[in-house]
């Protein structure tokens, strides 16, 4: 079966608009920030995937240890007829429980769902042509937006992996979990995946790698703003740089400026320091015992929770209660 073509929650229209809201709210801030779903452009999906390649990025072949053990045990337990993916960019580890779906039976419909309408194309393409006879519905849309409108069709699987969670920030994260949680039926599953905290050591070279491809990956944002929104930041000029954050267990991408410098963006003069920092994401590692609670939080049990040998990764199965 070839994918069926893609529903698009966010139009080109809707993405402009989020994009200029958020630059304007974002850089008129002190410190200044910008969200993190704006790296996914067709380059910086690319991006993304080489940084899954990296030598020091632990965190996809820790999730993938996992999936490969426990794919079989998802299947068995939730019985899911439809799979949902949110932020499914490449969908690569996900074949794993689509393999495991497959020896079981009864999966009818995966519904994977990204901002990115590149990754989403040429995932949905593969998919479809690897998995004859299980219908492909690719959905344009935007987690922190589109939970209501979450496809219906039997016992359904959510899964949300890659540590991606941990991007959005602590409140935003409890709206999240709750939409989420309003947008299930009771006995639906929820498959979320975790970074776990560790050693800085670890993690700051996960986020700050020798060939500089996270560093590509982070300035990337600045060439998304330039082409969508004419504004004339150089790139080149800011520094990319990744911190950990002790108290709150989370890692920061910034980009500092290297140099004094005016960007002009929308109806905005934007005026950088030298050594200023722009924070273009954080990425939250989590404790076990912390990810139950938010999870209990927000009308789940968490029913199971695994992680690779290193103890690196964590990935939780909940259902919604
Ligand atoms: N799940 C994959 C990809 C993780 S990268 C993995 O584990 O490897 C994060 C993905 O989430 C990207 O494909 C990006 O386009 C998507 N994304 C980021 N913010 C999003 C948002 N607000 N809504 C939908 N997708 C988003
Ligand atoms: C998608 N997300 C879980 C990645 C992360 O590790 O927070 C994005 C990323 N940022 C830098 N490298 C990878």
């Amino acid at each position: 079966m070839s994918a069926e073509p893609l529903e698009i929650y966010l139009e080109e229209q809707d993405l402009g608009r989020a994009l200029r809201d958020d630059v304007r709210a974002g850089l008129t801030a002190d410190p200044k920030w910008l969200p993190p779903k704006w790296f996914y452009d067709a380059r910086g999906s690319e991006l993304f995937e080489e940084i899954t390649r990296l030598p020091e990025y632990y965190p996809t072949r820790a999730e993938r240890a996992v999936l490969a053990a426990h794919a079989p045990d998802i299947a068995a337990v939730t019985g899911a007829k439809t799979l949902v993916e949110l932020g499914s960019g490449s969908s690569e580890k996900t074949r794993l429980l689509l393999d495991a779906f497959t020896r079981r039976g009864g999966l009818g419909t995966f519904v994977p769902l990204d901002v990115s309408v590149s990754a989403l194309r040429q995932s949905t393409d593969r998919i479809a042509a690897d998995y004859p006879g299980l219908r492909v519905r690719g959905i344009v849309g935007d987690f922190t937006r589109h939970l209501d409108r979450m496809p219906t069709g039997g016992r359904r699987l959510v899964v949300f992996l890659g540590g991606t969670i941990g991007n959005l920030l602590p409140e935003e994260r409890a709206g999240f979990l709750a939409a989420m949680r309003n947008g299930l039926e009771t006995g639906d599953w929820l498959l979320v995946g975790t970074d776990l905290v560790k050693d800085p050591g670890v993690v700051v070279p996960a986020y700050d790698d020798a060939a500089g491809v996270t560093a590509e990956f982070n300035r990337n944002v600045l060439r998304v703003v330039n082409r969508e929104l004419g504004a004339d930041f150089d790139p080149e000029a800011f520094e990319h740089v990744a911190l950990w954050d002790p108290e709150r267990e989370w890692i920061e991408m910034r980009l500092r400026a290297r140099r004094p410098q005016r960007v002009r963006v929308l109806d905005l003069v934007v005026d950088f320091a030298t050594g200023e920092d722009l924070r273009t994401e954080v990425s939250a590692k989590f404790r076990p015992t912390g990810i139950a609670a938010e999870l209990t939080g927000a009308g789940f049990v968490a029913e199971h929770f695994w992680t690779d040998p290193k103890g690196l990764f964590g990935v939780t199965l909940a259902r919604a209660a």
